[in-house]
Formats: C-alpha cells, structure tokens, sequence
C-alpha cells in the first residue's frame, strides 16, 4: 500500500487537520475567502480526494519514522489523543501485531477553523464515525481500536504503554487539561509522545524528557518530545 483510501468526507477532514496537504493556490483561496467558507464551500467541491489519500499517507509515514524507534514489540496498549482521523496508528498497527487502540477525540468541526493556541479548547476537526470509516477501510480491524468522545465518553482507564499526540495536546490546548488522567492510565515505562513550544517545562513534569525532532521552519517552532515516568 502507498496510499490511503478515503472518501471526499473524510478528505475534506484531513485538510483541516493538516493544512500542509493543501497547495499554494487552495492557501490563497483560503487567506482571500476566509477559514469558513474554505471548510464549508471549498473543500467540498474542489479537493482531489484521491492526491489527499496519497499526500496524506506520506505525511503520516515520515511522521511515523520520527517516532517508530520508540515503539517497541513488546508495546501493545496505544493511547492516541487528537489523533485525527488516524493515519499514523494504521503504520503503528503494521508495525506491531496484536495491538490496541483508543482514541480519544472531539467530534465536531469546528465553523471556522483557527489554528493557535486554544486556551478554551472548543477547536475541533473529527468526526468519530469518518475516523472509524477510515480505520476499517485502510485496514485495522474492529476488534483492535475503539474511539471515546472527549466531551462525553467516559474514557478508558486502563494503562497504556505509548500514549501519542501529535499537533495537538500542548500544542493547540494545554497538556494540563489531560495531566491527571495520564497520570492514571500511565505505568512506570509509559512513553508519552507529543509535539510542545515549551520542552524545558516537561523537566518538572517528567523523570524522562527526549527531544526526537525540532520544528524550526514552521510557525510554531515545536518540539517534539518523549518523556516517561511523572515526577
Ligand atoms: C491539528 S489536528 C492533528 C491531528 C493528528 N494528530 C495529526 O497529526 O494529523 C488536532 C486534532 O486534535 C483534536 N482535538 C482537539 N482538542 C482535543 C481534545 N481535548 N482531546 C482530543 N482531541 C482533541 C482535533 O479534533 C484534531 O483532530
């Protein structure tokens, strides 16, 4: 496989989750025509789904070299929160047999996507039924994920071994928000993998803080970091 199957639904979710997949001239229509009618007119007639699928999938495969050195064999219980429709847990589902996902997301758009720092965390880019979609069509199967409404499930409370969030948690909204329930669901080896501006912060946080990429180029200028063991 060198691509995803996806649908013009779920396409037009993806974009909103990663604005890089959209070319120079979608950029533009949506700096002159404004976020809302970019989510809510553009995206609807004038994306090609299947360059989306393509695109899509290479993005999550380079994501997924940045971190699959810390995923080990023996990792089996994944916590994704803000995953997004979930590309980079089908490599991580390829990589290691028997595994298990939940998914902890929002399931609503957003009217008028905004994309920096949430203090609110009311921006929101999912929808659980596409996610599921997707998962089943690019091949994970059902009895090896299950997907929790933030705002209304009560979430899993077992222990995971690799808990990831990438371009999400203390990225768009406070890692905070989150801190006492990965405390619950965290063991001794946990790996928490997510993308911050505030690396050094994570030293009073976590017994284990690495540093596995730095984003310099882009707006945000994060870091991506593992860390294990809370202090
Ligand atoms: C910028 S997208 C990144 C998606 C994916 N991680 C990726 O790298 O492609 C941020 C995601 O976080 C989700 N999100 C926002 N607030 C959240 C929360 N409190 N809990 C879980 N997910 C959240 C959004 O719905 C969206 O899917």
């Amino acid at each position: 496989m060198n691509k995803f199957i996806i649908q013009k639904e779920i396409a037009r979710l993806i974009v909103l989750q990663r604005i890089e997949l959209i070319d120079s001239k979608m950029k533009k229509i949506r700096k002159v025509f404004g976020r809302k009618f970019f989510s809510s007119f553009i995206t609807k007639y004038f994306l090609n789904t299947a360059l989306i699928g393509k695109k899509y999938f290479d993005v999550m495969e380079k994501e997924f070299f940045t971190l699959k050195n810390f995923i080990e064999i023996k990792d089996k219980n994944f916590l994704s929160i803000g995953g997004g429709v979930g590309g980079l847990e089908l490599f991580i589902n390829n990589k290691v047999d028997n595994s298990f996902f939940c998914f902890v997301e929002k399931n609503y758009v957003t009217k008028k996507v905004k994309y920096g720092w949430d203090e609110k965390n009311l921006e929101a880019y999912n929808n659980i039924e596409l996610q599921k979609k997707f998962l089943l069509k690019n091949g994970m199967e059902t009895s090896s994920f299950k997907i929790f409404d933030c705002d209304k499930d009560v979430l899993p409370e077992n222990k995971f071994d690799v808990i990831i969030s990438l371009l999400s948690l203390d990225y768009h909204y406070d890692f905070n928000i989150y801190i006492e329930y990965l405390k619950k669901v965290s063991h001794m080896e946990t790996k928490i993998i997510f993308d911050t501006i505030r690396a050094e912060y994570f030293s009073k946080i976590f017994k284990n803080v690495e540093i596995i990429q730095s984003q310099d180029q882009t707006v945000h200028k994060s870091k991506r970091i593992v860390c294990s063991e809370f202090i």
